[in-house]
C-alpha cells in the first residue's frame, strides 16, 4: 500500500511547517515523516525531551535530511496560558511560521469508571482536551489569525458508542470533536479550517498495543471467550483489516493539504468502516445466509 509521501505531488508542503503535539506518539510519526518527505519542516512537542529528540532526528534520516525537524518540551498537564504561549514563541522564532498544527498528545489506559480518582480523570481531560484547546487557542492567536492555516485534532472513535473501561478518554475526546466544531466556526472567517481524524484500530500505536496485551490476557485463561482473539475481530471490519499508520497519515495530510480546502468542522473516521455497521454475525455462518435468501 502506498505512503501519502508517495501519493501527494512532490513538494506539496514545501516551505509549510506542522507543529505536531503528543510528538513521540508512534502514530503520529508517519504524518510526521510524510510531511517532511513532501517538504514541509516539522516542531515536535512532548513532556519528554530526550525521546523528542531520538524522534527529531529519527524523522531528518528517514526524510533524507532534505528538512527539518526539532523538539520542544512542554508538560501539558502542568502547563498554563503563559506557558503555551512561550513554547509557540519558540517555535514561531526557530522555524518563521505554523501552517499546520496536529493537536495529537493523548493520555489514556484503561480502567473501570468507579475506580477512576479525580486526578486519574482531570489528567486524561487535562492532556487531551484542554491540552488541544489551548495550543489551539495561542497557534491561533499568535499567527493563524493573520496567516490562516489549518488545524486537525486527533479524536478516538471510542466515545461513538460507549465503550468499556475509557470513561475518562470518552469524555476527552467527545470535548475535542466538540472544539473542532466551534473552532471552525469562530475562525473559518480568518482562513483557518478545523478538523479532526478519528482513528480506529490501528496497528502499530501505543493503544493497539493494550489490545494485543489484553488479547494475551485473555487467551492464557483458555476459556470460553479465548476464540475472540484480534484475527477474530478482524472480520467484523468492513475492509478485513486493522489500519495502519500510512492510513491515518493519508487522512492527516489529506486535511492538511489544499485538497480539502472545503472541508471544516468535521471528524472523520478513519476506521475501516467499523463504525457504520451494525455488528453482523451473520457473515461467519454463509450456510445460513444462502438457505435464508434463496426464501426471496
Ligand atoms: N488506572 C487507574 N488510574 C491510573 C492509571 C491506571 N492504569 N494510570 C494512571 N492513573 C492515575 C494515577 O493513579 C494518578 O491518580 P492519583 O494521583 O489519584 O493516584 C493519575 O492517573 C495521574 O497519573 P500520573 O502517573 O501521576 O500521571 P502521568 O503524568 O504519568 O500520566 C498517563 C499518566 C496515563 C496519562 C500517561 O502515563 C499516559 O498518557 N500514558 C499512555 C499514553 C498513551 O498510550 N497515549 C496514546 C493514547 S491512545
Amino acid at each position: 500500500m502506498n505512503s501519502a509521501s508517495e501519493i501527494f505531488k512532490e513538494d506539496t508542503f514545501k516551505g509549510k511547517v506542522l507543529l505536531l503535539t503528543g510528538g513521540t506518539s508512534k502514530m503520529l510519526y508517519q504524518p510526521a515523516l510524510d510531511f517532511m518527505k513532501l517538504g514541509g519542516n516539522v516542531a515536535l512537542l512532548s513532556r519528554r525531551i530526550d525521546q523528542l529528540n531520538i524522534v527529531a532526528d529519527n524523522l531528518m534520516k528517514e526524510s533524507n535530511n532534505k528538512t527539518f525537524a526539532k523538539g520542544y518540551q512542554i508538560d501539558l498537564k502542568k502547563a498554563s496560558d503563559s506557558i503555551y504561549a512561550e513554547v509557540i514563541d519558540k517555535v514561531i522564532k526557530d522555524f518563521g511560521r505554523i501552517d499546520v498544527l496536529v493537536n495529537g498528545a493523548a493520555g489514556n489506559f484503561l480502567a473501570e469508571a468507579e475506580k477512576l480518582s479525580l486526578n486519574a480523570f482531570k489528567t486524561v481531560i487535562e492532556i487531551d482536551t484542554i491540552g488541544t484547546f489551548l495550543m489551539s487557542k495561542h497557534v491561533y492567536a499568535k499567527w493563524m489569525k493573520n496567516n490562516g492555516g489549518t488545524i486537525i485534532n486527533i479524536s478516538a472513535s471510542l466515545h461513538h458508542l460507549g465503550t468499556l473501561l475509557n470513561s475518562h478518554a470518552s469524555a476527552a475526546k467527545a470535548a475535542i470533536d466538540a472544539i473542532t466544531k466551534t473552532l471552525a466556526l469562530e475562525w473559518g472567517p480568518k482562513g483557518v479550517r478545523v478538523n479532526g481524524v478519528a482513528p480506529g484500530m490501528i496497528e502499530g500505536t501505543e493503544g493497539f498495543d493494550r489490545l494485543i496485551d489484553l488479547n494475551k490476557a485473555t487467551q492464557s485463561k483458555n476459556t470460553d471467550i479465548s476464540k475472540y482473539d484480534l484475527d477474530f475481530f478482524k472480520k467484523y471490519v468492513p475492509l478485513q483489516r486493522y489500519g495502519t499508520r500510512n492510513d491515518v497519515s493519508k487522512l492527516v495530510l489529506f486535511l492538511a493539504s489544499d485538497l480539502s480546502s472545503y472541508v471544516t468542522g468535521q471528524t472523520i473516521l478513519v476506521d475501516g468502516g467499523v463504525l457504520g455497521i451494525t455488528p453482523n454475525w451473520l457473515v461467519h455462518f454463509p450456510e445460513f445466509i444462502k438457505t435464508w435468501t434463496a426464501k426471496f
